[in-house]
C-alpha cells in the first residue's frame, strides 16, 4: 500500500522554493564547456594560491552594483599595516609597571601616542623611561596619570580630559585595561571585604573605565548605532586571565577567578550594547606570566614552578612581552571583524 507522508515543512519549503536568480557572467559560465568553475579544474597544488571561488566574487560585484571597494574598505592596506597603532592614541590602565607598562612600550613600537593610567604614585623604573624615550624618538607622547579606577568621578574626569587633549591627528581610539590585583586565601577564610576588593577592581573598575570610554567616545561621535565601516571606530580590550575559565589547580583565589570570568562576560554584554555605537569589544586572557609579583609567589612558594610549568603544553611560563602580538592585534584594525570574542594566550593551559 502506498502512504503518502507529509514532507517536514522545512523541506517543503525548499524543494517548493523558486530556483535562486543566477547573474548572466554566471550562467555564461556554466554554460561554456571547459568552463574554470572550481569543480572543473583539475588538482590544485596547495602552493598554487589560486583563489577557488574567484568566480563568485566577480558575480557578488556585479549583483550588487556596489565597486569591490566599497565591499572591503581595507582590502588596499598591507596586511603588516593592518597592526599599526599610527595616528591614534591609546588608554593604558594599570600602566604603573607589569603587562601594562610592558603593553604601552609595545603600543609606542607600533606608533600610538599612549596615556598610561596607575594608582601607583609614579611609574615603575627604569621601564617607564625607556618607554617615554622611545616615544619621544618617535615624535610620540606617553603620559602618566595617577588614577584609582575604582572612583567613577575620578575616572569619568580623567576620561573627559584624556579625550578633549588628545592630539588632532591622534585621537583616542583605544583603550586596553590592565589594572588588576589577586588575593590568595583559602576560600573558607575570605573575608566579605576582602571579597568585594578584589571584584572592586577586577571587575568592576573594567567597568567603570570601559563605560567612562564610553561615554567620552558617544559625546565626541554620536551613539545614534550608525554601522561604521571595516577600519573606523574604537576598540576597548580587557584582560581576563584563563583563571576565569579554569580554577587554577593549587591556587586559592577564589574571587580573582570569579572576577576574570565576570570580565570574560562583561565583553559579551558591552559588545552587544555598543559594537553598533562604533566600539568594539574584546579581552585578551593570558596564562601564567613571569611578573615581578609572581617572581615573588614563586619565591615564596618554589613547588609551584614545577606545577605550573608541567601545566602549561608550551613546558614553560610566559613573559609580559609576549602579550604585545594579541593586544596590539585587537586594538588595531587586523581585528576589524572581531568583537564580544576572548583571545585565550595561555600557553595551551585550559586545552587539556
Ligand atoms: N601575572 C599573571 O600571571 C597574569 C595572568 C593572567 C592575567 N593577568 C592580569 O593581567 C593584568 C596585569 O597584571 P600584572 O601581572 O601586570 O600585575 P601588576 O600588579 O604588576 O600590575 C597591575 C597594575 O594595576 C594597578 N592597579 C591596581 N589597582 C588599581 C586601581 N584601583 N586603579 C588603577 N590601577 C590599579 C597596579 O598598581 C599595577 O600597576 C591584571 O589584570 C591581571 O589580573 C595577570
Amino acid at each position: 500500500m502506498n502512504r503518502v507522508f507529509p514532507l517536514p515543512k522545512l523541506y517543503r519549503q525548499s524543494i517548493l522554493r523558486p530556483l535562486p536568480r543566477i547573474s548572466l557572467v554566471t550562467a555564461r559560465r556554466f554554460a561554456t564547456k571547459g568552463s574554470d568553475h572550481p569543480t572543473e579544474d583539475k588538482p590544485r597544488s596547495p602552493t598554487e594560491g589560486k583563489a577557488v571561488a574567484e568566480h563568485a566574487k566577480l558575480d557578488e560585484g556585479a549583483k550588487s552594483g556596489v565597486s569591490e571597494e566599497v565591499l572591503a574598505p581595507l582590502q588596499n592596506i598591507p596586511t603588516p599595516e593592518l597592526f599599526s597603532l599610527k595616528n591614534r592614541t591609546i588608554i593604558v590602565t594599570g600602566a604603573g609597571r607589569g603587562l601594562g607598562l610592558t603593553l604601552a612600550h609595545g603600543f609606542i613600537e607600533s606608533g600610538a601616542h599612549v596615556r598610561a593610567i596607575d594608582i601607583l604614585s609614579k611609574p615603575t623604573e627604569p621601564y617607564w623611561s625607556t618607554a617615554s624615550s622611545l616615544a619621544t624618538s618617535k615624535g610620540l607622547t606617553l603620559e602618566y596619570h595617577n588614577l584609582d579606577i575604582t572612583s567613577e568621578t575620578s575616572t569619568s574626569k580623567t576620561f573627559s580630559k584624556l579625550f578633549s587633549s588628545a592630539p588632532s591627528n591622534a585621537p583616542i581610539r583605544g583603550l586596553y585595561i590592565s589594572a588588576g590585583i589577586n588575593h590568595f586565601l583559602p576560600a573558607e577564610e575570605f573575608s566579605a571585604e576582602q571579597f568585594r576588593r578584589v571584584i572592586d577592581i577586577n571587575l568592576t573598575g573594567t567597568f567603570i573605565s570601559a563605560q567612562a570610554f564610553a561615554k567620552e567616545w558617544f559625546k565626541k561621535y554620536g551613539d545614534k548605532g550608525e554601522i561604521l565601516k571595516a577600519g573606523e571606530g574604537a576598540s576597548v580590550v580587557f584582560t581576563g586571565s584563563m583563571s576565569g575559565h579554569i580554577a587554577n589547580a593549587g591556587l586559592m583565589c577564589a574571587p580573582y577567578g570569579a572576577s576574570k570570568a565576570g570580565v570574560n562576560q562583561l565583553v559579551r554584554n558591552l559588545a552587544m550594547e555598543w559594537s553598533k555605537k562604533g566600539i568594539r569589544v574584546n579581552s585578551l586572557s593570558p596564562g601564567y606570566i613571569q611578573t615581578t609579583l609572581n617572581n615573588a609567589v614563586l619565591a615564596e612558594h618554589p613547588e609551584y614552578t614545577d606545577l605550573w610549568v608541567s601545566q602549561s603544553l608550551l613546558g614553560r611560563l610566559s613573559t609580559a612581552d609576549e602579550f604585545r602580538g594579541p593586544a596590539t592585534f585587537l586594538l588595531s584594525d587586523a581585528s576589524s571583524f572581531m568583537t564580544g570574542a576572548d583571545i585565550i594566550s595561555d600557553g595551551g593551559h585550559t586545552a587539556t
